[in-house]
């Protein structure tokens, strides 16, 4: 088969066709290194605190388990914020994930939404809550990339913890951040309403 392949390419009115195809690989290869380095470089802390450094965000992770710890495993931003996994479907959600970040994270800083820390902070439940909504439709996704109930170590566990994690495990009604906020950075506040903020 191969080699009625080659025969076919080899004949002059194919030749042609075969030039496109090879071109065609050659570019269509280019192109998904190129993409699938820049999806892995736009993962790196460093991108992300070059805008959230001032903001508090930062400040408050480093404080958190989740940067410093006994077992010396860290959990970087975009663990975290961008949902990864091994499949098709999980690599379509974080390309929608990172289309999500990459458009609006970087229009409203260039529109400078948030000129300050303050006017950032009275921003922050409503961050919270598009964090929260969406890991909730993912059912903790970022989260079971390192945990898992069926890993743990019940036995060693807080009691009031341990009773939580083995009802969740049975009967499967709350995910992860239903339970656990707050966790990376503090859980912002709910503002009290508009019409008492304007005064
Ligand atoms: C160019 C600056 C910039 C970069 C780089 C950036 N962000 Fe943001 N980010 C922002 C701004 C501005 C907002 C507020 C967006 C809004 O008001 O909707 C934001 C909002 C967020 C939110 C709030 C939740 C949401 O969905 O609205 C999260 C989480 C977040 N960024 C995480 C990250 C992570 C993780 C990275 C690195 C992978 C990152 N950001 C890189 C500027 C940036
Ligand atoms: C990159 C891996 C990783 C990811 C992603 C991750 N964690 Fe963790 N988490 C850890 C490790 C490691 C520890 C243990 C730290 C220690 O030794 O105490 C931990 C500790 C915790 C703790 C106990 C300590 C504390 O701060 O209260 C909770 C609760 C927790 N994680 C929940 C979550 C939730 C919820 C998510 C998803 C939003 C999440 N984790 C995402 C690795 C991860
Ligand atoms: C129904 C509520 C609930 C759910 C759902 C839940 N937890 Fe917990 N979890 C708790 C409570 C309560 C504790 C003990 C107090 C604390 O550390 O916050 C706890 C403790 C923990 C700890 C610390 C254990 C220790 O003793 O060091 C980790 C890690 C953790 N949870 C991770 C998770 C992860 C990951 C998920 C999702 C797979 C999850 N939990 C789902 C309620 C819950
Ligand atoms: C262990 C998981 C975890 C890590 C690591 C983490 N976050 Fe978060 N982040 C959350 C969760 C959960 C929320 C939702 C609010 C909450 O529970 O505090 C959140 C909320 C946010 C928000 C919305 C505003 C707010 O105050 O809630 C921003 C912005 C953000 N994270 C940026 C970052 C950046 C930047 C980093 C890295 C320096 C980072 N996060 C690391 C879990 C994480």
């Amino acid at each position: 088969m191969f080699a009625n392949l080659i025969n076919w390419l080899s004949r002059p009115s194919s030749r042609a066709v075969g030039l496109i195809l090879s071109v065609g690989f050659v570019a269509g290869a280019i192109f998904f290194i190129v993409f699938h380095f820049t999806m892995n470089a736009t993962n790196s802390m460093s991108i992300c605190i070059s805008c959230h450094e001032m903001d508090g965000v930062y400040a408050e992770y480093k404080e958190s388990k989740h940067y410093l710890s006994k077992s010396g495993v860290r959990a970087s931003c975009a663990d975290c914020h961008v949902p990864h996994g091994k499949t098709f479907p999980d690599w379509i959600d974080k390309f929608l994930a990172k289309l999500e970040i990459g458009s609006k994270d970087i229009y409203h800083h260039f529109i400078g939404t948030y000129p300050d820390k303050p006017a950032f902070e009275k921003a922050r439940w409503h961050l919270a809550q598009n964090v929260l909504e969406n890991m909730k439709k993912r059912d903790s996704k970022e989260c079971r990339a390192c945990h898992s109930l069926e890993a743990m170590l019940l036995s060693e566990q807080d009691k009031s913890g341990a009773k939580k994690h083995k009802s969740a495990m049975e009967k499967g009604d709350k995910t992860c951040i239903d339970c656990h906020t707050g966790i990376a950075h503090k859980m912002p506040e709910e503002p009290e309403t508009a019409t008492k903020n304007e005064k």
